[in-house]
């Protein structure tokens, strides 16, 4: 009745903001992300009749009260899918600071879906883990298949999972993590995406998604990192101007944040190849070819005021390890 997982995060190429049904997590388009293998969660889980509770732990920090409930509400739905009566035990680590636009929810869902199943031995093929973890939080869904992943938007729970388009060995890429603040995220995605439709852009956003969708996987088919960081950082823009004049708006960005987003195109007129993506925090995202890397943590150590630098590469998906958190 005890398991543990490991999930890493992902960083979003094409990117999910807006629910077209919230209490199935149904997105409004489909997304594609890269898992990344240095910011990951490990959550071991053990269910036992003798519990009079479910108890969840938070190595190195604190959950807030929402943040429990939603740790809870995904054992109950356990429970639930599995017919079980047991309350459970939750320990669970990450190797990143939470709340800080690196999908701390995505890789915490992730693990706990893949290590909660595990400790009650239910058997799930990966198509479901992904749809479960996708009830928990849409963005972990992408964080249980292999390396490059697609989560097709479907029109039903049933239909609208993820799955792996490359695995991680497909392409050399890294994302150059820039933490610039370390602190909590004020407005969570959850509820900064429910007002997504009072931004006057959004539409036009999701009209652009299919082309943006194509270019990427032809990027992919194709390496070409050129048409993949155009792309990519299009989306993020895209994304962030929705975000922006939503009501009210979202300001995720801080001055480093928008330094680093002017600096990285300094840097890629001066010949280094690098492109940047952002999601709900200030950090930047530098994707990279890992042939690159060098070059641009020299560039980076020229910059004051960032936090620390995080060297992804890209990462197989969630599963069990034999070692316990306790
Ligand atoms: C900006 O998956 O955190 O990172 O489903 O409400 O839990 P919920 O939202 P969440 O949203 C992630 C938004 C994003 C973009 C992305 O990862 O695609």
């Amino acid at each position: 009745m005890k398991a543990t997982a490991v999930a890493p995060s992902n960083i979003a190429f094409i990117k999910y903001w807006g629910k077209e049904n919230s209490d199935f997590r149904l997105p409004l388009n489909s997304s594609f992300s890269m898992n990344l293998s240095e910011t990951y969660t490990t959550t071991t889980v053990e269910f036992s009749p003798s519990y009079k509770n479910d108890d969840v732990v938070f190595v190195g920090g604190e959950f807030s009260v929402r943040e429990t409930e939603r740790v809870t509400d995904a054992l109950g739905k356990m429970r639930e899918k599995t017919r079980t009566h047991s309350y459970a035990r939750v320990k669970t680590k990450n190797t990143f600071p939470k709340g800080t636009g690196i999908a701390a929810s995505a890789s915490g869902f992730a693990a706990l879906t893949v290590a909660g199943f595990a400790a009650l031995g239910f058997s799930l093929s990966e198509k479901d883990l992904t749809i479960f973890a996708r009830l928990c939080s849409g963005s972990a869904c992408r964080s249980i298949p292999d390396g490059f992943v697609l989560w097709e938007k479907g029109d039903s729970s049933e239909t609208s999972y993820a799955r792996s388009l490359y695995p991680h060995t497909y392409w050399d890429l890294s994302d150059v993590l820039v933490i610039v603040d370390a602190k909590m995220k004020k407005v969570p995605t959850t509820e900064g995406q429910m007002r997504v439709q009072t931004s006057p852009f959004w539409k036009q956003r999701m009209q652009k998604i299919p082309e943006r969708m194509k270019k990427v996987q032809t990027a992919f088919e194709e390496k070409n990192f050129s048409l993949l960081g155009e792309t990519i950082e299009e989306e993020c823009l895209s994304m962030h101007e929705v975000m922006q004049t939503q009501v009210p708006p979202l300001f995720y960005w801080n001055d480093l944040t928008r330094k680093l987003m002017k600096l990285i195109q300094t840097w890629r007129s001066e010949g280094l190849p690098v492109y940047f993506t952002i999601d709900a925090g200030p950090n930047v995202h530098c994707i990279v070819e890992k042939k690159h890397v060098a070059l641009l943590q020299e560039k980076l150590q020229t910059v004051s005021g960032i936090h620390a630098v995080i060297v992804n590469s890209a990462a197989p998906g969630a599963h069990v390890i034999p070692q316990h958190l306790w």
